[in-house]
């Protein structure tokens, strides 16, 4: 096993017998993870990264995995998903692992039908448009019907320990809701909004559900050995702030309240600008926010008291790796040395990213110097 260093900080002195055994547990006096001090606001040696997507089809690794594998039956192979998450992070040399599976998983227990055809993307065969919808959704425990997601989680932890910390993921409740009323992925979300604003008692309905859903997913997580959780809102950014307040914000609340700061809790969406000052009320720790901001002024909205994740245009992995090294100094400049800073993109890895590219980034954000 590599023990990628880098992703290990040592404080205090701990004497050789302590970082032999499980010397990377948070609960261990003295060495912590980088990616989990930053998470909490603290000093950390240099500035963790990790990328949205990191692991997927830009990785040829993968793409042989998928050959002899559906992307739904890959995600519910828990050992060979672990395989996916423990080899990318061993390849990139990344600070933190995300276990490999999807937002969309749950609409499989909510009996809403999912594919993803070649190409395509997401499918939803029985999309949600009215009360009867809703009502008809089945009252299932997620802990049961997705126990492979916790199971890829232990299995991940398991060998990664030591090396980084795992980090589990759902997808926020508006997010989850917009994929399970368009029945795929959307431009304007006319459908989400329509039922948002005809039809509130349909929509709170929805999104109230969800929300149980969501919270129990990740507290089964949590319970299988995730260090951190990502509530991934991508598409958020498509509502005003009233209308957030007003339909969304409740709900990730609920949600984030739920877990009890038992681990860190971050909140992605992109487009989220003109959202931050509604989203410092989410309760999250951290914070993900798109390129379309600049790093210091989303971090003097959001305050003091919570991290910031970002935000590296994912485009920019196509450019030279000269280009690449001076966007990832221009970001890290901006956070001024300042501790609660996570490294990432502003969106996920694409397709066809060239892998010299996300290396180098990466290896640009461990060089820098902050002092
Ligand atoms: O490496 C990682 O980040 C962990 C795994 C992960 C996947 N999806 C695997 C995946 C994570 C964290 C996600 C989150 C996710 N899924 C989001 C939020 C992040 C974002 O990009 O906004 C969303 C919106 C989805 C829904 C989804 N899943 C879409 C729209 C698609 C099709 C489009 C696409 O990019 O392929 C997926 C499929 C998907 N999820 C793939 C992977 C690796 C590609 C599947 C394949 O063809 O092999």
């Amino acid at each position: 096993m590599i023990v990628h260093d880098a992703a290990i900080m040592p404080a205090l002195d701990v004497p050789e017998w302590a970082r032999a055994s499980h010397f990377t547990d948070i609960e261990s006096p003295g060495v912590e993870y980088a990616f989990l001090r930053a998470c909490r606001g603290e000093s950390t040696p240099f500035t963790p990264v990790w990328l949205m997507r990191q692991a997927g089809r830009y990785l040829p690794e993968y793409r042989r995995i998928r050959e002899r594998l559906s992307f739904l039956d890959l995600c519910r192979d828990s050992q060979t998903a672990a395989e996916v998450t423990v080899g990318t992070v061993r390849k990139l040399g990344v600070d933190a692992a995300i276990i490999f599976a999807d937002i969309l998983l749950p609409l499989l227990p909510m009996g809403l039908g999912l594919e993803f055809a070649k190409g395509e993307g997401p499918h939803v065969e029985r999309p949600i448009r009215g009360i009867a919808d809703v009502e008809r959704l089945p009252n299932v425990s997620v802990a049961e019907t997705l126990a492979f997601v916790g199971e890829t989680i232990a299995l991940t932890k398991a060998e990664l320990r030591g090396v980084a910390p795992v980090i589990g993921f759902a997808g926020a409740p508006f997010t989850v809701a917009s994929y399970a009323i368009e029945g795929g992925s959307s431009r304007n979300f006319t459908e989400t909004k329509k039922l948002m604003y005809r039809e509130p008692r349909v929509w709170h309905g929805l999104m109230a559900y969800i929300t149980e859903l969501t919270s129990a997913y990740l507290r089964m997580q949590i319970e299988a050995g995730a260090d951190a959780v990502q509530l991934f809102d991508s598409w958020v950014g498509c509502l005003s702030p009233g209308d957030y307040v007003d339909y969304v914000l409740p709900y990730t609340q609920q949600v984030i309240a739920s877990l009890r700061s038992s681990v860190p809790v971050i909140y992605f969406g992109t487009m989220t600008a003109g959202l931050l000052d509604v989203i410092r009320m989410t309760g999250a720790d951290v914070v993900g926010v798109d390129w379309r901001i600049d790093l210091d002024e989303a971090r003097d909205r959001l305050g003091e008291n919570v991290a910031i994740q970002g935000n590296f245009d994912p485009v920019k992995l196509f450019a030279e790796p000269a280009e690449i090294r001076k966007g990832a100094r221009e970001i890290l400049a901006r956070m001024e040395g300042r501790p609660g800073h996570i490294f990432n993109l502003g969106h996920g890895v694409l397709p066809g990213t060239p892998v010299d590219g996300v290396l180098a980034l990466i290896d640009a954000v461990h060089a820098y110097d902050r002092r």
